[in-house]
């Protein structure tokens, strides 16, 4: 596909009118433009072709129709999967886990070494102080669903690229379909730049509310972050409570 404008606003045209042959009538699509404060949910799709943006990310979003598919049918089409570099060195694939129905999901960016040897996410040790913060919000992991962005381990750790973050995204996007959580929390820059089709700071994104489809999404720090800097564990505290309220649910030692 060309990078032209024009091209690509005539071949997400030809998109268009192929889905809707194929009886798709919705896109689920984030706002364009995070700043003007428009909360564009879902998109018809004569809406659709008047809203483009060039940005890949968009186009991945636009890849995922509304069709709501369980875990589990997200989880058979990911399958063995080779779409993108990252499974030439993944030794498991890791889907995510919780409950199906949570309320609450935490995104992070992708599988370190322990997630990558037992298939889960938030295992090693950033995972372990993810698991005591929403065990101190007065939950466990398995009232909440935790994943991340791509779903096999980057090489040495390093952040997933954009191209395998647009690939594997739309799983994650489709997981968030199927969930519908009232409040997805997106744990570090990565999840929360990708998330939120933004290049803002971390520290521009946290402290409000952003909205992803019918979820309100909340930044804060990665747990590895809290990790190097302990200072950031008082912040982060205070995201779980705005979460907490959001939820209306009781805040621990409040
Ligand atoms: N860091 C992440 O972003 N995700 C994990 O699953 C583990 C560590």
């Amino acid at each position: 596909m060309s990078n032209n404008r024009e091209d690509i606003i005539v071949d997400l045209k030809k998109y268009f009118r192929q889905q809707k042959e194929l009886g798709i009538e919705y896109f689920y699509m984030t706002p364009v433009n995070r700043d003007s404060g428009v909360d564009e949910k879902t998109s018809d799709i004569s809406d659709g072709e008047a809203k483009l943006n060039e940005d890949t990310h968009q186009m991945n979003l636009l890849n995922s129709t509304a069709k709501k598919m369980t875990l589990d049918e997200i989880s058979e089409e990911i399958g063995d999967c080779t779409r993108c570099k990252l499974h030439e060195g993944r030794t498991n694939i890791v889907f995510g886990e919780g409950n199906a129905n949570a309320r609450l999901v935490f995104v992070g960016e992708g599988p370190g070494r322990d997630e990558d040897e037992q298939g889960r996410p938030f295992v090693g040790r950033a995972g372990k102080l993810l698991t005591k913060i929403v065990n101190a919000m007065g939950l466990q992991r398995t009232d909440v669903f935790i994943c991340n962005v791509v779903k096999c381990r980057p090489p040495e750790n390093r952040n997933p690229e954009a191209d395998e973050m647009t690939t594997c995204g739309q799983f994650l996007t489709k997981q968030l379909i199927s969930i519908n959580p009232e409040v997805i929390v997106c744990l570090g820059s990565i999840a929360s730049k990708y998330l939120l089709n933004s290049k803002g700071s971390l520290g521009s994104m946290r402290g409000k509310f952003h909205t992803y489809g019918n979820s309100k999404l909340l930044v804060t720090y990665h747990p590895a972050a809290l990790l190097r800097n302990p200072n950031f564990k008082k912040p982060l505290w205070e995201d779980m409570k705005i979460v907490l309220k959001e939820l209306q649910l009781p805040i621990p030692g409040d």
